[in-house]
């Protein structure tokens, strides 16, 4: 069954509202998506009824609160097929999630000369981590390439990889949309001996994910791309590499027992979750995943195609070579996340314009400046659909594309 735009949209109040009359066209999801009313519900019932502080307290307040929020790790751990629970850490977002990886498990793991295989065309989520353990390490950085249509560039992958220690890739670009071959990679890393670390900020919240048919050692995204909360990220790793790894930020929860001269780390998850953490948001989050499960990733996954389809014949049959849309051509090796570049217009003056018609679309480098330098540009225009985009909405981008056209003279 495939997934009715229109009564998911209807689910969204922030898309109810109307700016000078019209409605929005929101086309920046990569960026941030918005919430359901259930989702907002969950939370505000949540904190009206139930809110009080997890793990540390015996009255039932808190044991309620504890199983709600332990409820959400649950329902994540079998959103992303993860083997264990007590695998799925929450963290900030995903930028936090992969810097955890790179200070924990790479800062002990990795020597002087060691090498992690990226891609050109990472967020800098995924770079800066590791550059900073480059000046500090003294570690390689090594890079796969693109081919002209946006995709990796494999056919060096096992030279790149030998002695390799670690392959850290997206699984979907913000930028090109782009969808990796996650399954290969995770296992061309395992045979050079490598652990694959996955960036799937993007992809988990558009396709049905599954860490262990990847076979992935570590996965990271963010609560806020997927319709839940901001504030809220999580990482997945393997049990094993987890209980080797030093912990990531010291302080209440994350320990067993503490002494003067030392403490000693309490077990997953908590090893990693020091402090208070995002209690409300992550309920939030719990909700959020049993509102994607109700519509199916399949059909999502089906939607989006289906979008990214038809953003293509709609922008080129009336634009032509008007219109550049960057990335995968084959429908299948991408989500329906666009950068285009219009008839020379600067992005942000573009984005501007739109606005006039409430047509949302990012414009800038979105963190990924090694990729728009390969492009050869500074920045791009961005229209990214999710759930509650539809036809119409393409045709009102179209439209407004138009109407630049008209401010800028062409
Ligand atoms: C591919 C990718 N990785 C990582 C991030 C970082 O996500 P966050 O800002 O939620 O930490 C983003 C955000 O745009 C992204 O698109």
């Amino acid at each position: 069954m495939s997934l009715d735009a229109v009564a998911v949209r209807a689910q969204f109040p922030l898309l109810q509202r109307r700016i000078n009359g019209e409605r929005i066209v929101y086309l920046d999801s990569a960026n941030t998506t918005q919430k359901p009313q259930r989702v907002i519900d969950a939370m505000s019932r949540f904190a009206s009824t139930s809110y009080a502080p997890i793990n540390r307290s015996a009255y039932q307040l808190a044991a309620e609160a504890t199983d709600a929020f332990e409820q959400s790790r649950d329902k994540v751990a079998r959103f992303i097929n993860a083997p264990h629970s007590h695998e799925v850490i929450f963290t900030k977002n995903a930028t936090e999630s992969l810097n955890l990886v790179v200070s924990s498990w790479a800062r002990s793991t990795m020597r002087a000369g060691d090498a992690v295989v990226l891609s050109h065309m990472e967020h800098h989520a995924n770079i800066v981590p590791w550059q900073m353990l480059a000046a500090e390490r003294g570690i390689e950085l090594r890079w796969i390439p693109l081919t002209p249509d946006g995709q990796l560039d494999l056919s060096e992958l096992p030279a790149l990889l030998d002695g390799a220690k670690a392959l850290s890739i997206t699984a979907m670009s913000n930028v090109l949309g782009t969808i990796t071959p996650v399954t290969q990679l995770c296992a061309a890393a395992h045979s050079a001996g490598a652990v694959a670390i996955v960036d799937a900020c993007q992809y988990v919240p558009h396709n049905p994910t599954d860490v262990q048919a990847w076979d992935a050692d570590f996965a990271a995204f963010s609560s806020h791309k997927m319709c839940g909360p901001s504030g809220v990220g999580v990482l997945w790793g393997r049990e094993r590499l987890l209980d080797a790894m030093p912990p990531f930020l010291g302080g209440g929860n994350m320990i067993a027992d503490v002494r003067l001269d030392g403490f000693t780390c309490a077990a997953l998850p908590a090893k990693f979750e020091a402090g208070t953490p995002a209690i409300t948001e992550v309920v939030g989050l719990g909700e959020t995943v049993d509102f994607l499960s109700e519509l199916g990733m399949h059909q999502v996954r089906g939607h989006e195609m289906a979008m990214a389809e038809q953003v293509v014949t709609v922008l080129t049959e009336r634009f032509g070579d008007d219109i550049t849309l960057h990335g995968p051509t084959n429908i299948e090796a991408r989500g329906a996340t666009f950068s285009f570049s219009f008839r020379g217009i600067h992005p942000h003056d573009l984005s501007q314009v739109l606005d006039q018609r409430n047509v949302c679309v990012r414009a800038g480098h979105h963190c990924a400046k090694p990729l728009m330098r390969l492009m050869g540009v500074n920045a791009t225009a961005r229209a990214s659909f999710y759930i509650y985009n539809d036809t119409d909405d393409i045709h009102a981008l179209a439209d407004a594309l138009d109407s630049a056209s008209d401010i800028f003279a062409f």
